[in-house]
């Protein structure tokens, strides 16, 4: 029975593993969830039928699938696509606190899970299992100040007071002296001032930081989960729970560094919170400084001037998840293909709040992939545009962060919109994105605003191009 509950292990870590591979392209995501859900089923079953596991186990375990299973179905059911980052920093906290538990009950039950006997625990199970608590209670209370701040329950401005860097190192310091003082005696006292001071560090971790680089504390605070999930899965002896847990923390920590890559931000300054106060207005969306005219356009006068157009570039951000527009987005594009123009999607790595944010929407209406451009491929044909349609995409076109040196996005690599022959920017207003940054490009005479709620007016577009 061992070596079948292993063989099932090894197949599920097999099939976790496919579900990475998977999730890394639009094309293979869906096979890549299917992989994942697999593997977990397998997991599961493979758990409930190990060596040693009493009934009483099997009926709790069951019932915590049927209970956490059920509010899961509901909420993803619920939830709009636009507040994911927050619902992941939720069930991190969920996570976090699994960790905790699973050390308390190793703790004061070390029988059940052979680590000893109680006052007698192995040493190397008290190193596991005190640092699955401590990085578990870190990711507990760090994912309940990051779930609060981009709920908009809290402000998403950093909270900072002095000295705070040499508190929080002096705090890390204390920890590791308790733990290396629990793991010589084994102390209960002990186990719980290591609770409680993570527990303080990472609520005083997560407040520094500001509401901009929030999605990639949770990316980060996913790592932490993955790490914690590890610890507890060697203070248990369960294979599947350390290479889960190292394949979360793993790729955690990797997607982290990608979306720190794409906002041109350093993993450091992000992590040490409170760099870049100076543009908190991240979120608040400031009005634009004011730099002459615009030139605002109609729907119609868009759909004249694309229907005379051979190349079209769109551009989808933030916006356009907001309004919902990629349906209509996507049926407007199929019918200036019909018209004969190229038309093609282009794709910032941080457009939107999430990573992938965009490509998952586009999928969703069933553009197709190869329409669907990176922004390294797609950049050196804004020049052979003869449109650039920028649906509620800001930050991710704005030239202050190839030209500003005191831009908030100075560095970020951004899509080269200003040199297609016409950008449209459809927008309700002349609002900053994300970053809280003045565009100077809707002043240009090359740009022509759509002003409006992005469905609306793309629906409009299509109303004119059927005319
Ligand atoms: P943003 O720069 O945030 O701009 C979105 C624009 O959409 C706003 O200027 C807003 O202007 C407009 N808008 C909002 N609702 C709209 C609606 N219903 N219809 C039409 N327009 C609407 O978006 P972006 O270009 O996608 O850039 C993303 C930003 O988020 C970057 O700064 C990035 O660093 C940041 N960020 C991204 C991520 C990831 S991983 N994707 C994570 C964290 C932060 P109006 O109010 O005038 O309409």
């Amino acid at each position: 029975m061992a070596t079948i509950s292993t063989l099932a292990y090894l197949v599920a870590a097999v099939l976790f593993i496919l579900a990475l591979r998977g999730l890394s392209h639009p094309t293979t995501s869906r096979q890549g969830n299917q992989f994942g859900m697999i593997g977990m089923a397998i997991a599961i079953v493979a758990t409930l039928f190990r060596p040693g596991m009493a009934p009483g186990g099997i009926i709790l375990i069951l019932a915590g699938i049927a209970i956490g299973g059920s509010i899961g179905a509901v909420v993803a059911k619920r939830i709009q696509m636009t507040s994911l980052p927050q619902l992941v920093a939720a069930f991190h906290s969920l996570v976090g606190m699994a960790a905790v538990f699973v050390a308390a009950a190793a703790f004061y039950s070390p029988e059940s899970f052979g680590i000893g006997t109680h006052g007698h625990i192995h040493g190397a199970s008290l190193v596991e299992m005190s640092l699955g608590l401590a990085i578990g209670a870190i990711t507990f209370s760090g994912s309940v100040i990051a779930f609060a701040k981009l709920d908009g329950r809290m402000s998403g401005a950093p909270i900072i007071f002095p000295q705070q860097h040499k508190l929080n190192a002096a705090l890390g310091v204390l920890l590791l002296v308790l733990i290396i003082a629990f793991v010589m005696n084994g102390n209960p006292v002990l186990f719980w001032l290591i609770a409680l001071l993570s527990f303080a560090l990472g609520f005083l971790l997560i407040i520094p930081i500001g509401g901009a680089d929030m999605p990639v504390v949770v990316s980060m605070l996913n790592s932490y989960s993955g790490w914690a999930a590890a610890g507890i899965g060697f203070t248990i002896g369960n294979l599947l729970l350390i290479v889960t847990g190292a394949l979360v923390g793993a790729s955690g920590a990797i997607l982290s560094y990608i979306m720190c890559k794409g906002m041109n931000r350093s993993i450091i300054n992000v992590l040490l919170g409170g760099f870049g106060t100076d543009t908190s207005a991240a979120g608040a969306g400031g009005a634009t400084a004011d730099h002459g005219p615009v030139k605002a356009g109609s729907p119609e006068d868009a759909a004249f001037i694309m229907k005379n157009a051979a190349k079209i570039i769109i551009v989808p951000g933030y916006g356009m998840a907001v309004a919902q527009a990629q349906q209509v987005l996507r049926e407007m594009g199929d019918l200036l293909k019909k018209e004969g123009a190229t038309v093609e999607y282009a794709i910032h790595p941080v457009a939107g709040r999430m990573p992938g944010h965009m490509n998952v929407l586009l999928a969703e209406a069933n553009v197709p992939y190869e329409d669907v451009k990176e922004l390294e491929e797609i950049n050196p044909e804004f020049a052979e545009a003869d449109v650039a349609f920028v649906i509620g995409a800001n930050d991710v076109t704005n030239p202050a962060a190839k030209t500003d040196k005191s831009s908030a996005i100075y560095g970020m690599p951004i899509l080269d919109v200003e040199k297609a022959k016409t950008v449209f920017f459809i927008k309700r207003g002349m609002a900053s994105g994300y970053a809280g940054v003045d565009n100077e490009l809707f002043f240009r005479p090359n740009t022509m605003m759509l002003f409006g709620d992005a469905k609306k007016v793309t629906q409009e577009v299509v109303q004119a191009l059927q005319k």
